[in-house]
């Protein structure tokens, strides 16, 4: 094969290559991406990669692998990340956020996702 033939293949592939976690996180990207569409976070939020309203309840969920806090009140880490998903008024209890019954397997994909956007 020619080398202009492998070409556009290895370049068709690197696009196709989903974006590795960071260093740490643990669960599947992919399958927190699918999970997300499930649960329908998408209805109040803004989800990098996952079509969804314009109009939206709760702050985009972009950029969480550079953010400090969630909610304002929790480490955005990993660990934060599942807490809040699960159980949103755990941490505060009048925030607008449901609880929607999210499985810890789910909220570990989920966040694993919305770390790697
Ligand atoms: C009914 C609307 C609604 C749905 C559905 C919803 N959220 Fe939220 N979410 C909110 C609101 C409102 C906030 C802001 C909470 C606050 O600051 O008190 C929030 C906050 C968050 C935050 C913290 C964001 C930040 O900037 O600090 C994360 C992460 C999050 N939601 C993830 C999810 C995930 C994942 C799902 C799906 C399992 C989901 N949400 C479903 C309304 C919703």
């Amino acid at each position: 094969m020619k080398a202009w033939t492998i070409l556009p293949m290895v370049l068709a592939l690197a696009a196709c290559s989903p974006k590795r976690p960071p260093v740490g996180v643990q669960g599947d990207p992919e399958r927190g991406k699918i999970a997300v569409t499930q649960y329908a976070c998408q209805s109040c939020h803004l989800i990098p990669g996952v079509p969804g309203s314009k109009v939206y309840v709760g702050r985009p969920l972009s950029d969480m692998a550079r953010r400090k806090l969630l909610a304002g009140a929790l480490p955005a880490d990993q660990a934060g990340l599942v807490r809040w998903i699960r159980d949103p008024q755990s941490v505060d209890p009048d925030t607008a956020m449901p609880n929607m019954g999210v499985s810890e397997r789910d909220a570990l994909d989920i966040s694993a996702y919305l770390l790697t956007r």
